[in-house]
């Protein structure tokens, strides 16, 4: 089965969810007034997501802002002190049981920056074990999978090498498949380029538009913000533990409501000005702020 077979159909609209509302695509992922602290200081301060079935949707936002720990609370792995988190209909915020946990786990996947494969594992190997020993699936056809998978992220030339034979560009396309082996319901992919070259950054991104056209569930923190642009359907601006602007990618990056998304953005494009530069410019700049290029 390959992953367009999985995850076939996802990216239609299902029919009305809510009476009079546009028919909208059916939820996935869910976040409601989420609140999360460390000791005393609060991370995450009511937190809204919501992540439609065959949706790719992209969280931006400055450096602690809290994009990495919404993931986390999807996983489960933090557990928010308030609110409720669903995904596929599950109460994540109330799983108490590991088993549970586990279970959840395995319905989302999740890439982060530092790939972290097994090292003495070959390239199939990476990909074969976890559905084996986690998912009972035979291993014949964990085999056949894994290099679907492997095709899928233009790897199955190198399925006999270690991950320390690979580019991080390579390596990091073979923990995407990795974490599709477990057929997920669902991806997180939290800042997959940040570690990488800048010319292995494009062939990553290509594999994850790849996987967005195919209709799988995603939910990208990225700094990437042409790509995000270019393939959510939905992006989100976090600051400071707040949703402080979401929309479609055309009005959020084309017209900004929020002057800190604006300022945001404007650092995005010009890495290195200040904001109180950024925000003197504005002041002096002929040009509308909504029409300004980020
Ligand atoms: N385990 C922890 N204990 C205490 N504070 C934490 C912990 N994890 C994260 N934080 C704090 O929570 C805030 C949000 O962190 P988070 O990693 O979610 O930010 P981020 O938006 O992903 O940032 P970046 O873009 O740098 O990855 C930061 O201030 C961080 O220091
Ligand atoms: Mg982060």
């Amino acid at each position: 089965m390959s992953v367009i077979e999985i995850h076939a159909g996802q990216r239609q609209s299902q029919p009305g969810s809510q009476p009079g509302s546009q028919p909208g695509p059916r939820p996935l992922v869910s976040l409601r007034d989420v609140h999360l602290a460390f000791g005393a200081t609060e991370v995450l301060k009511g937190i809204d997501v919501e992540v439609g079935q065959g949706q790719a949707v992209s969280i931006i936002g400055p450096s602690g802002s809290g994009k990495s720990t919404i993931l986390r609370c999807i996983t489960g792995l933090l557990r928010p002190q308030r609110g409720a988190i669903h995904v596929d209909g599950v109460a994540v915020h109330a799983l108490a049981a590991e088993a549970q946990l586990i279970a959840l786990r395995k319905q989302v996947g999740f890439v982060f920056q530092q790939y972290n494969l097994f090292p003495h594992l070959s390239v199939l190997e990476n990909l074969v074990i976890a559905p084996v020993r986690v998912g009972g699936v035979p291993r014949a056809r964990a085999i056949a999978h894994a290099r679907e998978l492997l095709a899928k992220v233009r790897m199955e030339h190198k399925e006999r090498a270690y991950p320390g034979e690979l580019s991080g560009g390579q390596q990091q396309r073979v923990a995407i498949a990795r974490a599709l082996a477990m057929r997920p319901k669902l991806i997180l992919f939290d800042e997959v380029t940040s570690a990488l070259d800048p010319e292995m950054v494009g062939e990553v991104l290509t594999v994850i538009r790849d996987l967005v056209e195919d209709g799988l569930t995603c939910l990208l923190v990225t700094h990437e913000m042409r790509f995000a642009e270019d393939v959510s359907d939905t992006v989100y601006f976090t600051e400071a533990g707040r949703i402080v602007e979401a929309g479609p990618p055309a009005r959020l990056f084309g017209a900004p409501a929020n002057p800190r998304t604006r300022a945001f953005l404007q650092r995005a494009a010009h890495p290195g000005r200040d904001e109180h530069a950024s925000a003197r410019q504005q002041r002096f700049s002929p040009v509308p702020l909504t029409a300004l290029a980020y």
